[in-house]
């Protein structure tokens, strides 16, 4: 009897060791719950940020640190910040995801700052770029870009090129809002004037209006930031159909216009277009190739070109894969962000550094050119700026 109870008192302490390991440390995958829009006018953004990450397994296989690593996606639809906030809370609690990734738009990363905080879960971003969203939690870190970070380059790049005189064209939401203030401050204080502005609705905007008070204005450019996909299809229509490249007026833009992954669907029109971004699919470098080689076998044809943000779906588990590594499996949320901080890597677009005081990526900024190589229009990097931090954090 008494032997017996000895034995029941051993299996219930067993027990007990049992349900006090936290809940990541017993399982045997690595779970990253991916939070982005798969359906909707962004539908692209979820689906390159995807085939990025399935490129990286491919080429890295699906276990790292003896676990095997499962993607959970949950299609926000389009910008619904209290819809990534619900997911966000259940992958956590119901599916107990080890991490979080994709945020392809600003407002459904801001809305998963504090849910994360709470949770201690480490978030990484592939895309949303609004300067101040990794200042929102601890627990948050960025392989993307902000978009100050590409327009303080590009403002420069102008006034050396002899352009003083330009209008802007931003989405208005975080990251147009940074694009128009990181431009304009650059710009003026190199001496050039902004001779208007305008911000475009989020959604559904159309830009026959916004064209034609560009027009009527005659800068010698104008600056636009609009996200990546449909929206620069539209705005280059009506950019061409008004005919300001005939009235003499220059397009100058961050990359997310000529996006690798439409460029082909907006034609001849963007020949030449000049703009600062910090991927490019013809970037040349054997971390490129390998990075395309590995889209194009873990993906079939309906993927279609890939783009920054699935090059961004790429590094992300690059990073998630190192810090399995470093914790040897074991994800806890401040020793992951303890490892992120000051990893540094050679990614398809070229060495970058997760900077330790921000948790954004240190990177090179290219000014490129859309040409025509072997048939096909590309995004062409002529001229570089290395090792650029995020200065909306300055
Ligand atoms: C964002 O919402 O932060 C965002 C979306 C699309 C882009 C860039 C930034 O191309």
């Amino acid at each position: 009897m008494k032997h017996a109870r000895s034995l029941l008192v051993t299996a219930l302490g067993a027990l007990a060791a049992l349900v006090a390991i936290p809940p990541a440390y017993g399982q045997n995958t690595i779970k990253v719950g991916v939070i982005a829009a798969f359906s909707g006018p962004f539908a692209d953004y979820g689906s390159q940020i995807e085939a990025g990450m399935k490129a990286y397994m491919k080429e890295h296989g699906d276990s790292v640190a003896g676990k095997k690593v499962e993607l959970i996606t949950r299609d926000t639809k389009g910008p619904a910040p209290e819809v990534a906030k619900r997911f966000a809370q259940e992958l956590i609690t119901r599916d107990k995801v080890q991490f979080l990734a994709g945020f392809g738009l600003t407002p459904n990363a801001m809305a998963v700052a504090p849910v994360v905080s709470e949770a201690k879960v480490p978030m990484i971003i592939s895309n949303a770029a609004t300067s101040s969203i990794t200042t929102k939690s601890p627990y948050i870190t960025r392989v993307s870009m902000t978009i100050p970070q590409i327009a303080e380059p590009l403002a420069q790049w102008a006034l050396k090129n002899g352009i003083k005189q330009v209008y802007t064209v931003v989405a208005d939401y975080g990251p147009g809002i940074d694009a128009e203030t990181q431009f304009t401050k650059t710009f003026k204080e190199g001496g050039g004037t902004i001779i208007g502005s305008v911000r475009t609705p989020l959604q559904s905007p159309d830009f026959s209006a916004t064209t034609q008070r560009v027009k009527d204005a005659k800068p010698q450019a104008v600056f636009v930031f609009l996200p990546a996909g449909q929206q620069g299809i539209s705005f280059m229509k009506s950019f061409n159909e008004r005919g300001l490249g005939e009235a003499g007026i220059k397009l100058i833009a961050t990359g997310d216009i000529t996006d690798d992954h439409v460029l082909e669907a907006m034609g001849d029109p963007t020949l030449g277009m000049i703009t600062a971004f910090h991927y490019s699919a013809a970037h040349k470098s054997p971390e490129n190739e390998a990075f395309l080689k590995a889209y194009a076998a873990a993906n079939d044809a309906k993927a279609g070109a890939p783009n920054f943000m699935a090059a961004a779906g790429y590094d992300t588990m690059h990073v998630i894969y190192e810090i399995a590594k470093k914790l040897d499996g074991n994800i806890d949320g401040d020793k992951a962000m303890a490892a992120v901080k000051g990893m540094k890597w050679t990614s398809p677009r070229g060495p970058v550094t997760i900077d330790p005081e921000t948790r954004d990526i240190d990177q090179t900024v290219y000014i490129r050119k859309v040409e025509r190589v072997n048939g096909k229009l590309a995004n062409v990097e002529f001229d570089k700026i290395p090792d650029v931090k995020d200065p909306g954090k300055k």
